[in-house]
């Protein structure tokens, strides 16, 4: 079994308000997307639960995480300090609850996203984009395309996210750059 009924507790709470509200909605899509397109529901459902476990975390408090577990920021994280909370959840998720590798990177790149994502990956995103609780314009076409094309879902996704970083002048995070390259390049390929 990848957790328990206890590990769930534990985790939910860690959290509370919006965040938690928010997790509960993601660990539901989650399920949701991983059922429609054969993933394996209980990864989908560990990684939502523990995906966000650090976002609350002060500034000071990502930097520890950041210095106990080695991850070294790099420029844009330096900046959005607050984008680190992808990584820091996902050590925290292999350190404290035994999370297996392909739920950590899935953790790990759930803002970002990155090249070559799996199915993991790719719901993981996706149900954080979509998830009930979510309201902003756009949403309901996110996830009209989550029902019929995970992969048209998220170009939707990470286009929508790249605009509003520009709009907001932002920095952005090259794994995103790299995510929707190689999104549209699959996507272009005639068995992709
Ligand atoms: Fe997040
Ligand atoms: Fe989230």
């Amino acid at each position: 079994m990848l957790y328990t009924d206890e590990t769930r507790r534990d985790i939910l709470s860690r959290l509370s308000g919006y965040r938690l509200k928010h997790t509960l909605g993601c660990e539901k899509a989650a399920r949701m997307l991983a059922q429609k397109y054969g993933a394996d529901e209980d990864k989908c459902a560990f990684a939502m639960l523990l995906h966000d476990i650090t976002k609350n975390f002060s500034q000071e408090e990502q930097l520890n995480l950041c210095e106990k577990y080695g991850i070294i920021p790099n420029d844009v994280e330096k900046e959005e300090w607050k984008t680190l909370h992808g990584k820091t959840a996902a050590a925290i998720a292999k350190d404290v609850y035994g999370a297996p590798d392909d739920v950590v990177h899935a953790i790990a790149y759930h803002t970002t996203g990155c090249a070559q994502m799996n199915l993991l990956d790719k719901i993981v995103y996706m149900a954080d984009y979509i998830e009930e609780n979510r309201t902003f314009e756009g949403v309901k076409t996110a996830r009209k395309l989550a029902a019929r094309s995970l992969d048209q879902a998220l170009l939707y996704g990470m286009n929508a996210s790249l605009r509003e970083l520009v709009q907001r002048g932002k920095l952005i995070q090259l794994d995103t750059v790299r995510a929707r390259n190689w999104l549209m390049e699959q996507m272009q390929e005639p068995n992709g």
